[in-house]
């Protein structure tokens, strides 16, 4: 019995916290780029010619944060309606894995260890670059706070819009190229991160070192 236990507890941990999670370095939250200078500069990467170059762990915590990082207690770096948790899945699809970022600890968490980059986007460019994030709807925070389902697309869509763009401007900054995308496979993406019928994809982002 206690061994039983023993044990339960013991697969319990490892499926909270995987020896393959990453946890980020702490992001840059300070210099960079003079904003307007970003904003003024602000552009998709082209997809005939996207940036290949590999982007590192402190540049991806840095783009993340900017997603939908912590800036202060209890609130995020773009606006939530009500100042509710993120109601955003972020993936992140790269050649080691599919990872979730937890923006509760700010660490990916792996979903899977296989490289899916050419399985999520309709748009072959997509395969080469380092990394392309997915942004999801997440209900639970929306449930939790009592919004009725028929509010959640404009709040999640409007959510997404914000994080984006913030991806543009922070990439920028470091000299990371990163385009838009609705092109995308929804129903592989459904799949790969065991998507709820009531949560959707609702935009991916590849991103490549310029
Ligand atoms: C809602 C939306 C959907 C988009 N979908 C795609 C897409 O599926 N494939 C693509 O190559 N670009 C896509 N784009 C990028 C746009 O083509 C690009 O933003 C537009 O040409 C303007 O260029 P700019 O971002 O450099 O200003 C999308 C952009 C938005 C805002």
């Amino acid at each position: 019995m206690k061994y039983t236990l023993l044990l339960s507890a013991l697969s319990f941990s490892a499926s909270i916290a995987m020896a393959s999670d990453i946890k980020l370095p702490a992001p840059r939250t300070a210099g960079g780029k003079p904003v307007f200078e970003a904003v003024a500069a602000r552009a998709s990467a082209p997809s005939s010619a996207f940036p290949t170059g590999k982007i590192s762990r402190e540049e991806l915590s840095t783009i993340l944060w900017a997603a939908s990082g912590k800036n202060r207690p209890g609130k995020w770096t773009v606006p939530f309606g009500m100042g509710l948790e993120p109601y955003i899945s972020i993936y992140v699809a790269g050649e080691d894995g599919l990872y979730r970022y937890s923006w509760e600890d700010h660490s990916l968490r792996q979903v899977s260890g296989g490289d899916v980059r050419a399985k999520v986007s309709r748009q072959s460019f997509s395969a080469s670059a380092p990394y392309t994030l997915i942004f999801t709807s997440d209900r639970t925070p929306l449930k939790k706070a009592g919004r009725a389902q028929e509010h959640w697309a404009k709040w999640t869509h409007v959510a997404v819009g914000a994080m984006t763009q913030q991806v543009y401007l922070a990439a920028d900054a470091l000299g990371i190229g990163a385009r838009y995308l609705q092109s995308l496979d929804a129903d592989f993406i459904r799949k790969a991160t065991n998507q709820p019928d009531d949560e959707e994809t609702i935009s991916i982002l590849p991103i490549g070192k310029r």
